[in-house]
């Protein structure tokens, strides 16, 4: 179970969180943080990650593929294999079909891991909240690595995204995310209803990492 509210850090493919930097992006977050908090590296530093750190870890994105003849796909099973905690599904930046979204919210409820389920504006939040799946991130993509956060520049969605899955499965969190860079940006977000935010090049980027880890820590209760 992860701890809210929460902040998740999606690594993606930045040069700064890959390979070894990734693994000391990580030793930053879990030496400076206080609250709660995920990451989310790339696929092939995974299990390196997680055997190097006690914060949950979670995978960008996971196949619906059953084990068996598919080639450059990742297996389910193997990223349970690693240790991994949750995982994000249908990420604008690699959006899945919706039979596939169900697939992975059911693999994950199997196999006791956590479902980040992406969506990009409150009605497909709240569709993908028909999926029972433990997170829905609401996160509009034209505000995705950009320096005005979603919750400063659309906060009227946030609080319907968050109306919308509440609506259909109360027992669903919402997080939101794009552009959140400081501790004021949380602070909104949870205001607006969220239990927490998903965010990456606000830190992944960032050149004083202890700061922007402290920054935003600071709007969090
Ligand atoms: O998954 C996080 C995300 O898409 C937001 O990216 O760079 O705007 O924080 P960013």
């Amino acid at each position: 179970m992860i701890s809210k509210p929460v902040i998740m850090v999606n690594y993606k493919t930045y040069n700064e969180s890959v390979g070894k930097r990734g693994l000391e992006l990580t030793v930053n977050i879990e030496k400076y943080a206080k609250g709660n908090w995920v990451v989310c590296p790339q696929a092939v530093d995974v299990r390196e990650i997680v055997g190097s750190t006690k914060l949950p870890v979670f995978a960008q994105h996971i196949d619906a593929v059953e084990p068996g003849s598919h080639t450059g796909h990742t297996l389910f099973e193997a990223m349970v294999d690693t240790g991994i905690k949750g995982t994000l599904i249908n990420h604008s930046e690699n959006t899945i079909e919706l039979w596939q979204i169900e697939f992975l919210v059911k693999k994950c409820k199997v196999e006791g891991l956590t479902s980040v389920v992406c969506a990009n504006n409150p009605v497909t939040s709240a569709a993908a909240a028909a999926l029972g799946p433990d997170f829905v991130a609401y996160e509009p993509p034209e505000l995705i690595g950009g320096d005005i956060s979603v919750s400063t520049a659309k906060p009227e969605l946030v609080a319907e995204a968050v109306r919308k899955v509440k609506a259909i499965n109360p027992n669903v969190s919402v997080l939101c995310g794009a552009g959140v860079k400081n501790g004021e940006d949380v602070k909104r977000a949870l205001e607006l209803g969220t239990e927490g935010v998903l965010l990456a090049s606000g830190l992944v980027k960032a050149k004083d990492l202890e700061s922007v880890i402290r920054e935003l820590e600071s709007g969090l209760p």
